[in-house]
């Protein structure tokens, strides 16, 4: 392509995911411009210690590896800004897209991903995350917001990792009703609860995925529930069109779960977190989120422990399913090029 289509992406936050999407974006640079014509420019950097700036592109290998250390963006030689906050780089560096992968922090009323996100479209800057926190919270908003400036708000990793759920849902789906969404969306609880079956005890259990590197922290966003039932309040509002909100969803997590169900179960099927949205009369949905048996027959009946997935059952393209083995986070991190790619070639 003679003239490749220059794409300046300032990404905030560069730990499991933002530091893989560096190193993905830099290997597909050549990629890139041969088969969509797009020139991927990677003009900034920040993590929590600071920032990194160069408007004629920073390294993104060198972002990967410094990360992958431990270390700051920030110690980056002559581009590095220790203290440098997001919202600073947003208005020190100029850029087409944000990349916004910080932390969800619900309990943080969504911040700082709300205030990132917000800033970047008000600069008109299109925007892509998997942070779920900004969309469970603030969708309507931030939607408006982006419309009202002629720009993408995107944010296909919020679901199912590297699984294209939402896309699926609302744009391949376009044209029928969605009678019943059924979602695992969250890989910590099936790890778990194949380890429960498989006869662990519970604190074992839950060792075992913080060894296997899929539980962090104290685990009850995952356990719980919460991120399941965030992830279904974002297929209702981008999906089904539905105003939700997290307290709006039966919740029951997996955290104490029987080891004696789980087992006697086992005939039946496997048991996964289950996120589930039925149409009911007048075109509303009763949102659930509890562990259910999914016996063979059931498309989701046979996951394995690092496997997600969704299916759509509509009333003119019939029952959808689609399943993702995520074993590393790169599926996750790759969303961030997969909503770049769409919001460019469409
Ligand atoms: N991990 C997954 O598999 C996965 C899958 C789908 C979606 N997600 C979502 O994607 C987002 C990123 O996930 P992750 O696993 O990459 O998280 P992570 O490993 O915790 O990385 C978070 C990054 O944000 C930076 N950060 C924290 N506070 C900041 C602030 N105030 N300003 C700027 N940067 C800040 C951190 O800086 P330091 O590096 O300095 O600590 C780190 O680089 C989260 O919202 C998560 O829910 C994750």
């Amino acid at each position: 392509v003679r003239n490749p289509r220059r794409v300046r992406i300032l990404l905030i936050g560069a730990g499991t995911l933002g530091r893989r999407f560096c190193g993905l974006i830099a290997r597909r640079q050549d990629d890139c411009v041969d088969r969509y014509g797009i020139e991927l420019r990677l003009v900034g950097v920040a993590d929590s210690q600071g920032a990194a700036l160069d408007a004629n592109g920073l390294d993104g290998v060198a972002v990967e590896a410094i990360k992958a250390g431990g270390g700051s963006v920030a110690e980056l030689l002559t581009v590095g800004q220790m203290g440098m906050t997001g919202l600073e780089l947003l208005s020190s560096v100029e850029g087409d897209i944000l990349c916004e992968a910080s932390p969800v922090n619900l309990a943080l009323e969504g911040e700082p991903g709300i205030s990132h996100i917000r800033r970047a479209l008000e600069l008109g800057l299109h925007v892509s995350t998997p942070n779920k926190g900004p969309i469970v919270l603030a969708y309507r908003e931030l939607e408006t917001l982006a419309q009202r400036r002629g720009k993408q708000l995107r944010f296909d990793g919020t679901v199912a990792g590297g699984l294209p759920a939402i896309a699926l849902g609302a744009r391949d789906l376009r044209g029928a009703v969605i009678l019943k969404i059924e979602s695992v969306p969250n890989l910590t609880t099936g790890f778990v609860l194949e380890q429960l079956a498989a006869g662990a005890e519970w604190p074992d259990a839950v060792q075992s995925a913080r060894m296997a590197g899929v539980l962090e922290g104290d685990g009850a966003w995952d356990l719980d529930g919460w991120d399941t039932a965030a992830k279904l309040v974002i297929l209702a509002q981008s999906v089904l069109n539905v105003d939700a909100c997290l307290d709006d969803v039966p919740r029951q997590g997996i955290s104490g779960s029987d080891g004696r169900w789980l087992r006697a179960s086992r005939s039946e099927g496997i048991v996964r977190l289950l996120a589930s949205a039925v149409r009911e009369e007048m075109g509303s949905y009763r949102l659930d989120v509890r562990p259910t048996v999914l016996p063979p027959t059931h498309p989701l009946g046979r996951l394995g422990d690092r496997q997600m997935g969704i299916v759509y059952h509509t009333d003119a393209f019939g029952t959808i399913a689609s399943i993702i083995e995520e074993p590393t986070p790169m599926p996750s991190a790759a969303t961030m090029l997969r909503d770049l790619l769409e919001i460019y070639c469409g």
